[in-house]
């Protein structure tokens, strides 16, 4: 910056003026540099100008100089003290809480609808005496296929694709290895319990995934027939889809229960007509059949309940097997098994619980 000819009292009011207009950190360098700067500094040139005056005037001119630069100094110390000043009671005011501003709510997350499903079967059970049971994941050939009456190098064992873990255990392939669990632990019936849990397969389209879920069902007393489980089933699945769903059992077979039954249901989408319901065109949710398969059941081999320490002479039982995910997939209208295990917040969040 230029002194011109300026005197230094002059400068002295002008750095003053310019002072007085400094806001920030950044105007506060610029005026520091053009005032003190080493090399092009105000003060500096001021000082150079001394060989320009007269040598009469020189002792003047340098007092003069001298009280400039004690007023630039003094004045710059000021103003930094007075920014600092400012700066932290600035980073002070940005640290205060303002207990006065809306809160920000959290958003709440929402049960998956393969828990949400479980649930209400469990509810549904326990009403009805049910209790629930558990077992590993994690199971060996004896509990998930030879206790059930699958014989070894049977043809049935096929129907699983079971996944091996090494040491021969393996991955079970269905919740009723807990029935045997169960009933080995506690021999005395009146045995009622349902086991939730995963079960692992190696298949894998739209309908299967290699993990999914199943409810196992199990009722061991004196007496219990056919009838009973086929009114204990309907009760059930009306209870969790609607009281007019149609319920039918189809002949089927188990190594594990004899005689089995295939359970459907008539399909919730066209309420059992095969038709859709708006215009008519065949249901594509039940490949236009009207019925959607959801449980496998059966009375309790006999041969299973003495392997597990149950008289068969004195006591029968059924059980069946329910797959959660395909009622998730039918209650939520979810085309697609890996839906339900992609973990997408989109579809996640639509299910109320
Ligand atoms: N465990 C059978 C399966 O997964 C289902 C089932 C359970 C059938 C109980 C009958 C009785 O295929």
């Amino acid at each position: 910056m230029s002194t011109g000819a300026a005197s230094p009292a002059e400068l002295a009011v002008r750095f003053e003026a310019e002072a007085a207009l400094v806001a920030d950190r950044a105007a506060f360098e610029q005026l520091r540099l053009a005032w003190t700067g080493r090399k092009k500094g105000i003060l500096r040139a001021m000082l150079a100008g001394m060989k320009e005056v007269a040598p009469q005037n020189r002792r003047e001119y340098g007092q003069a100089v001298h009280q400039l630069k004690v007023a630039v100094e003094g004045g710059l110390e000021a103003l930094g003290e007075r920014l600092s000043a400012q700066e932290k009671a600035d980073a002070r005011q940005a640290a205060t809480l303002d207990v006065t501003l809306p809160g920000r709510r959290p958003r709440l997350g929402s049960l998956h609808p393969v828990t949400v499903v479980n649930r209400d079967i469990e509810a549904i059970f326990a009403e009805m005496g049910y209790s629930v049971a558990e077992g590993p994941e994690v199971e060996n050939d004896y509990h998930n296929f030879e206790a059930l009456n699958f014989p070894r190098d049977h043809p049935a064992r096929d129907t699983q694709d079971t996944f091996f873990v090494e040491g021969g255990a393996l991955l079970r392939t269905h919740t009723s290895p807990v029935q045997i669990r169960t009933m080995l632990a506690r021999a005395e019936p009146p045995i009622r319990i349902i086991c939730p849990g995963r079960v692992y397969r190696n298949d894998n389209d739209l309908r299967h995934s290699p993990m999914f879920h199943q409810i196992e069902g199990l009722a061991i007393g004196e007496g219990l027939t056919v009838g009973d489980l086929k009114g204990t089933l309907e009760t059930f699945i009306q209870r969790l889809f609607s009281a007019d769903t149609g319920v039918r059992l189809r002949p089927s077979f188990f190594p594990f229960t004899e005689p089995s039954a295939e359970v459907d249901i008539t399909c919730p989408f066209c309420a059992g007509s095969g038709e859709s319901l708006d215009g008519g065109e065949p249901c594509g949710v039940c490949s236009a059949t009207g019925w959607m398969e959801i449980l496998g059941s059966g009375m309790v081999d006999p041969r299973v309940l003495a392997e597990c320490g149950i008289d068969p002479e004195i006591y029968t039982g059924f059980a069946f097997g329910l797959g959660v995910d395909r009622v998730a997939m039918i209650r939520y209208g979810i085309p697609n098994i890996r839906m339900l295990f992609d973990n997408d917040e989109r579809l996640l969040r639509q299910v109320q619980s």
